[in-house]
């Protein structure tokens, strides 16, 4: 049977700006996609590369003293450098100047212009440079800016030809009602729908005031509209001499996109691929955006995150953990250093580090190194949590979750850490039981086998260092899934002499508490009556709504049930760790008499319970179905 085929793309880069942390975090999660994939058994294209025409590119140019042409040449360059010392797998690179590219896009552009979905008109209207992009007088509203990014737009008035967007609203409509997971997530999917429901405009898809671009062939004046020309790269990349026999590959399985240009993905891509015939993509998966330090990445703050300096001080696995497990894929994430150091410290040294190092070490100092596998094995705890872990991941990746699928990498992870806890191969070796100890170690070699299988994907260097070190050459034995989801699958084990930390412990310098320390508990007077206890009304609430509040980065607008006749609004510090329809339907605890609060203009009724630790925040619930409105005592 040939293998199922599988094709994931990362957006291209405008090369008017250095590689920075936002276009690191798209190629790592695409990356680490189609590792697992190819892991899986796959036949995967990877496609990543840059967006190289556009006023944009030659503004940028122009400003450096520079033609176009070497701009791009120049900065393409730091895009495909970084991706190479983050170990990036993508199977080709493309540039929107490469003469392949420029070719298919004249061709689409006249094909449509034939067909009659390109006609040539008059715009009017305005355009966001930075966003290559037009609004109309409602979008930018009496203040003249972007609707997008805020900055000040220009008042176009040109020829131009216009591609029949409009004539595709119905059948857009009608393919995102038969395939209810063509955006993920589901809250910015709804946006997408509601955005076309409420009228779709043809769009301008060509400029002449400038005239870096791909020219329409049968008119020299006019150049094609940037995101034309950029969104055919998915498919244009097919027409590349090395490329041909690879057109199997579309459609695309996944087209990962920063939040911001979902509606190109959503909208204009499927309806020009309507218009010229062909399949359209099956997932549209869409990420947030990441600040720094809480606040917006920017040139002029100086606050720009350069992926090569944090790679050059912290190992590319630790870089490549941070991003896909601290934030829940979809939501906005925050970056900051000392967040980075804590989770290297806690998860990768800690858990991890210390579970391989004193794996290793109790391997060799009881048993010289070697183990063989044991001819009864009836301590199968560990195969057990494995199958669940590896479950639970597979689960997650086809949800495009990174997270939670790291999330289950360390639930195993911890479980082996308690695992040695419990047996305490320790004792074992003191009273000699020895047939016992070599069937638990046998299993945390097995389980340490099974780890690094896990966490391939996600850290390849550090998977590979496991391997090593437990004597497996994961290269040139050509190791495949299925050989680390058969927990038992290795006959024996021979560790390596000497091995190195997997993570050093990192400095935090600028530790600081942000919430203050606990509340001293135990003194007498800090204790409260059950009278005064009772003052406060909780009440068992169902989640029946749950939408983020826009322009706010934390917070989610919650319609409960409490067991009033009206549903009641809650507004709650959510956003940052959870997606809203993950909430829909929790049964939480409520403080139902809290007097109400205003939180960005919206009345907010009550206040729900959560706990928080450095893994994240988790919800108060309840461990059965409780009517909504009983009260917690
Ligand atoms: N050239 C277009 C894409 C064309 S695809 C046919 C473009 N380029 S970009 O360089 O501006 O952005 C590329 C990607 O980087 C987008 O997905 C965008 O969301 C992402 N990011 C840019 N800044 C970001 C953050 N601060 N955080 C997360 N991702 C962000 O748009």
């Amino acid at each position: 049977m040939s293998k199922e085929k599988f094709y994931v793309t990362t957006p291209i880069y405008y090369v008017n700006d250095v590689p920075h942390i936002g276009h690191s975090y798209t190629t790592i999660a695409a990356d680490t996609l189609a590792r697992y994939k190819r892991f899986k058994g796959f036949d995967v294209f990877f496609l990543t590369g840059t967006d190289e025409h556009g006023q944009k590119i030659q503004k940028a140019a122009e400003k450096q003293g520079k033609t176009p042409q070497e701009l791009a040449d120049e900065v393409v360059l730091n895009f495909q450098k970084l991706w190479e010392r983050l170990d990036i797998t993508n199977d080709f690179f493309i540039r929107t100047t490469s003469g392949f590219h420029k070719w298919y896009v004249a061709n689409a552009f006249e094909k449509l212009f034939r067909k009659g979905d390109i006609y040539k008109g008059e715009y009017e209207g305005w355009y966001c440079v930075p966003c290559e992009s037009y609004y109309s007088d409602l979008e930018v509203g009496e203040e003249r800016v972007c609707p997008t990014c805020g900055r000040s737009v220009d008042r176009v008035r040109e020829e131009s030809y216009f591609f029949r967007l409009s004539a595709y609203q119905d059948k857009l409509l009608e393919f995102y009602e038969g395939h209810p997971d063509f955006v993920i997530p589901e809250t910015r999917y709804n946006e997408i729908k509601s955005f076309v429901r409420s009228g779709l405009k043809d769009l301008s898809v060509t400029r002449i005031s400038f005239d870096w671009g791909v020219r329409v062939p049968f008119d020299e004046n006019h150049v094609v509209y940037v995101w034309f020309d950029a969104l055919l790269n998915y498919l244009s990349v097919f027409s590349h001499p090395r490329n041909r026999e690879l057109s199997y590959f579309w459609p695309a399985d996944v087209h990962f996109v920063g939040k911001d240009i979902l509606r190109f993905h959503a909208v204009y891509w499927p309806a020009f691929l309507m218009a010229l015939g062909e399949r359209l993509p099956k997932h549209v998966v869409a990420h947030g955006w990441w600040t720094v330090e809480g606040r917006k990445m920017s040139k002029s703050l100086g606050n720009v995150v350069d992926p090569n300096d944090i790679i050059s001080r912290y190992p590319r696995d630790a870089y490549r953990y941070f991003l896909l497990r601290n934030v829940p894929f979809g939501l906005d994430g925050d970056f900051s250093e000392r967040e980075l150091a804590e989770r290297i410290n806690s998860e990768l040294v800690n858990d991890l580090g210390n579970l391989v190092n004193r794996s290793l070490t109790m391997v060799k100092n009881y048993i010289g190194g070697e183990i063989k596998k044991p001819e009864r094995i009836n301590d199968v705890l560990l195969e057990e949590m494995a199958t669940t872990s590896f479950a639970k991941i597979s689960e997650a990746m086809e949800r495009f979750r990174f997270d939670d699928a790291l999330f289950a990498v360390f639930e195993f992870v911890r479980g082996v850490n308690k695992y040695i806890t419990d047996r305490e191969p320790w004792v074992l070796n003191r009273k000699g039981k020895m047939e016992e100890l070599s069937l638990v170690l046998y299993n945390l070699l097995c389980s340490l086998k099974t780890i690094a299988g896990m966490i391939l994907p996600f850290m390849p260097d550090t998977a590979a260092k496991i391997l090593e070190q437990i004597g497996m050459d994961a290269v040139s034995e050509g190791l495949k899934y299925s050989d680390f989801s058969d927990f038992y699958s290795e006959e024996s084990f021979r560790i390596a002499e000497e091995w190195d930390y997997l993570f050093r412990r990192v400095e935090i310098k600028d530790a600081k508490t942000v919430d203050g320390d606990p509340p001293e508990v135990d003194s007498m007077e800090s204790r409260i009556s059950v009278e005064e206890f009772f003052k406060v009304d909780l009440r068992v609430a169902r989640i029946l709504e749950a939408e983020s509040v826009e322009g706010s980065r934390k917070l989610i607008r919650l319609k409960i049930d409490i067991g009033e006749k009206e549903p009641r609004t809650l507004v709650a510090g959510l956003k940052e760790f959870f997606r809203p329809e993950d909430l829909v339907d929790k049964l939480i605890v409520v403080v139902a008499n809290l007097k109400p609060a205003k939180l960005m203009g919206i009345e907010s009724n009550g206040m729900l319970l959560a706990a928080k630790d450095e893994h994240g925040v988790k919800l108060l619930t309840v461990d059965g179905n409780v009517k909504p409105g009983s009260r917690v005592s």
